[in-house]
């Protein structure tokens, strides 16, 4: 049975589409963020699942994990890590490229943020394709850490995004159809 804050939550997520090119169904958590009784059951829902789970490291991916990692650290008590796009981050840094629709990105993390055996969570407001969520997954196993799961407010199910997390648990609030 669903926590009743998801109907809120979903109901607060604006679909804009042809964003930003024809054909794509954005999913634009800008209007959840507008409304602070949505935005904070969103954090209360993984703080509610997270913590007590010794998570010693939160890895938010630029832009959106930025805004749902934070909380969820502070209040779990765990540090913050922004996982972030080519040349951004002026420390030494690893990167993982990962293949786009079009075309192919990169995320970048900072030696040094993250011991080995330490236990993450990775944070971004989507998974599609899960191709981001796989690079910053292999950014903090490279580095040592365990992932103990991914978390996304919005999962687009229909690309499959979960098969190419390799058995790694993702936990999703809202699931467009
Ligand atoms: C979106 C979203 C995720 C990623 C998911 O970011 O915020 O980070 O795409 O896609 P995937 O599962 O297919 O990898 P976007 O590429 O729009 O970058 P931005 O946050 O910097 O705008």
């Amino acid at each position: 049975d669903e926590d009743p804050r998801i109907h809120g939550i979903r109901t607060k997520i604006r679909v804009v589409p042809d964003f930003p090119q024809p054909g794509i169904m954005f999913q634009d958590i800008t209007t959840l963020l507008l409304d602070p009784k949505a935005f904070k059951d969103t954090i209360d829902l993984f703080v509610e699942r997270y913590k007590g789970k010794n998570i010693s490291v939160v890895a938010g991916i630029e832009a959106r994990g930025f805004i749902f990692g934070p909380p969820i650290a502070l209040a779990i008590g765990a540090k913050f890590i922004p996982l972030r796009k080519p040349r951004k981050l002026p420390g030494e840094v690893i990167s993982e490229k990962y293949i786009l629709e079009y075309g192919s990105d990169c995320l970048e993390m900072h030696v040094g943020a993250v011991k080995p055996h330490e236990r993450a969570l990775v944070v971004d407001d989507l998974i599609a394709t899960g191709g981001t969520l796989c690079a910053a997954m292999n950014l903090l196993e490279r580095a040592g850490a365990e992932v103990i799961e991914c978390a996304c407010v919005i999962e687009l199910p229909v690309l499959k995004g979960r098969e190419r997390l390799n058995d790694k648990p993702l936990f999703v609030l809202v699931e467009y159809q």
